[in-house]
């Protein structure tokens, strides 16, 4: 019998081939195909192609990927075993620029290697197998994370609420429940009986070929819209909560999340429809003041013109703006639902009152 997509693992680690499996999201829902990512370049490519996909899931696939990487190097030198890290971990970095969890994640590989070869002056073999253990342990987080992103949530909503969601920041993205939906997920365990819609997005699709996918696999009542139709389910009173997930938080609590969100959010706040972005703690960078600040990714004309059509369906040589996010401002944002609770306006205070906890709890596990 064919497997549920909800079985699959969207990102782990095979130990016996060394290398990052992931389902390959450019294929779905019509293929579901498992690839084995062993080198540099492959890793990469799968991240920029979008093969992996989604906040979370990117930063897991660069932990696991990292290790995969530093794994069978033939040194025995610290020094020069931590310089080689530091080349992939610059070029991994680089695939793509908004999401911030790509650089948290290789930046806490970074810093295991740091404390286990430098300051506790480890073997090069020990600090492989701390670096495995701190990889797998960033994928394990983010099924906790997003479980209780999804508790969170859900005292936000109530039994058969409407609920539209934007792209994919669902279990594809993440290791386990997603963040927007987790709170979906959860409510369908306790019989919620929510009714979702989601936005097919646009030029990518990860709405129609994700979002839908994945909550119509779980017996979830979804409902896939165009990314134009959410005013008019709006207006309808379809919609008693918007739950998008986001790529980067700003200290002052803009987010950046795919492109279209913050049309939804204009919307939602016309109908004054609450919008709450749902984003663990590793997604929000309080170095970047404000969204003007987020870099955000330029993508390729034909993902506009041809990709996912049949034939181009633009004239030869027009011009295209393809940027993949835009920011939220945070007057739009009804609540940022992190796993240590929701986050307010004046966000500059409740971000940073969550940031805290989140220290506070790290501490108290070294
Ligand atoms: O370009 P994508 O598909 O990686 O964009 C994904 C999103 O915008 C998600 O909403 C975001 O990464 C959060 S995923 C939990």
């Amino acid at each position: 019998m064919q497997k549920n997509i909800m079985e699959y693992n969207t990102v782990e680690l095979d130990e016996e081939q060394n290398a990052v499996v992931i389902i390959d999201q450019t294929l779905l829902p019509g293929r579901t195909e498992l690839i084995a990512l062993k080198t540099a370049q492959e890793i990469w490519d799968a991240i920029y192609l979008l093969k992996v996909r989604g906040a979370p899931a990117i930063g897991v696939a660069a932990a696991l990927g990292i290790y995969v990487l530093v794994r069978d190097m033939d040194t025995e030198d610290f020094e020069i075993f931590y310089g080689k890290f530091r080349e992939y971990q610059e070029f991994l970095d680089s695939a793509r620029p908004t999401a911030v969890n790509l650089s948290w994640a290789l930046k806490r590989m970074e810093r295991t290697a740091l404390k286990a070869g430098r300051e506790q002056k480890r073997s090069v073999a020990e600090v492989k197998e701390i670096l495995h253990r701190e990889a797998l342990r960033i994928r394990e987080e983010d099924i906790q994370v997003c479980r209780r992103i999804g508790e969170n949530g859900l005292t936000l909503v109530k039994p058969g609420d409407g609920i539209l969601t934007h792209c994919n920041a669902g279990q594809l993205a993440t290791v386990k429940y997603g963040t927007a939906t987790a709170p979906i997920y959860l409510g369908q365990e306790r019989g919620y009986g929510f009714h979702v819609f989601a936005d097919e997005t646009r030029p990518l699709l990860q709405g129609a070929r994700l979002t839908a996918y994945e909550l119509h696999s779980s017996g979830v009542d979804v409902t896939l819209i165009c990314d134009n139709m959410s005013a008019s389910v709006m207006a309808q009173g379809l919609v008693q909560a918007v739950f998008v997930g986001c790529d980067r938080v700003a200290a002052n609590g803009d987010t950046a999340n795919k492109i279209g969100t913050s049309v939804v959010a204009a919307v939602a706040k016309y109908y004054g429809v609450p919008v709450y972005v749902c984003a663990p703690t590793s997604t929000i960078d309080m170095d970047t003041p404000t969204g003007k600040e987020i870099r955000i990714e330029q993508r390729p004309e034909h993902e506009v013109t041809e990709m996912w059509y049949r034939e181009r369906m633009a004239p030869e040589g027009v011009k295209v703006y393809n940027p993949a996010f835009d920011v939220t401002d945070h007057e739009l944002i009804a609540g940022i639902v992190t796993e240590y609770g929701i986050a307010a306006a004046p966000y500059t205070e409740s971000l940073r009152e969550i940031m805290e906890k989140r220290r506070q709890e790290s501490e108290t596990e070294d």
